[in-house]
């Protein structure tokens, strides 16, 4: 399992193969197709922050996690930056307790980035940070390589994490990101089902 020194050492070195500069499309698509409104919002894992900072920007209620310092200090000077508000938290999310429900989740490469053994905590995790119709937004890193992270998400054991009692799945949305060959996202709008 990765520490937080591991993903710490990784902004620290620059290995940030993940970190693509700016928001991913997938958010831009979620966001021009409006399935995705000003809201309160939750981005576990956030790394450097490029989807909490254009989600500030149109006026979201943001909250953003992340275990590692390095990115938190870096999007919380972005923020500063640029006169935006987000509430940006250093902390292992496996250890943090929601103040208030959210109205979405913007789930990007952090699951993917869990031992698969953590997996159903995870999504215990997402589930009770939501409203009773809470959305999770979720991109489901699918790669043919052995291991992780990441690791592989494949769409029929993401139904058997995110189960339709729990969760009602939309039809698979069209990804807007471009991967290397052997990476790419599936993603979907989930809903939370009580
Ligand atoms: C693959 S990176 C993705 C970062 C960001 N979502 C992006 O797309 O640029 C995974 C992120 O999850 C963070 N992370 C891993 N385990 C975590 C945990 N238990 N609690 C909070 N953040 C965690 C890492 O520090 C890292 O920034």
């Amino acid at each position: 399992m990765k520490s937080k020194s591991d993903w710490e050492n990784r902004y620290l070195e620059g290995t940030t193969g993940w970190d693509r500069g700016e928001a991913s499309p997938n958010l831009l698509y979620w966001l021009e197709s409006k399935q995705l409104k000003p809201c309160r919002i939750l981005v576990p894992g956030c790394g450097n922050g490029h989807e909490v900072l254009i989600l500030a920007k149109l006026g979201f209620d943001v909250v953003a996690l992340d275990i590692a310092p390095s990115p938190v200090a870096n999007l919380k000077k972005a923020l500063s930056d640029k006169q935006l508000n987000a509430e940006v938290i250093q902390t292992d999310f496996f250890a943090w307790n929601a103040e208030k429900p959210f109205d979405a989740i913007y789930e990007q490469t952090s699951l993917c980035a869990l031992e698969p053994s953590l997996w159903k905590n995870y999504e215990a995790l997402l589930y009770g940070w939501l409203t009773e119709s809470g959305k999770l937004f979720a991109q489901f890193m699918q790669t043919t390589e052995e291991g992780g992270p990441p690791f592989h998400c494949d769409v029929a054991a993401m139904r058997d994490l995110f189960i339709s009692d729990r969760w009602q799945w939309s039809d698979e949305h069209e990804t807007q990101v471009i991967h290397s060959e052997n990476k790419h996202e599936k993603i979907y709008l989930l809903e939370k089902q009580l």
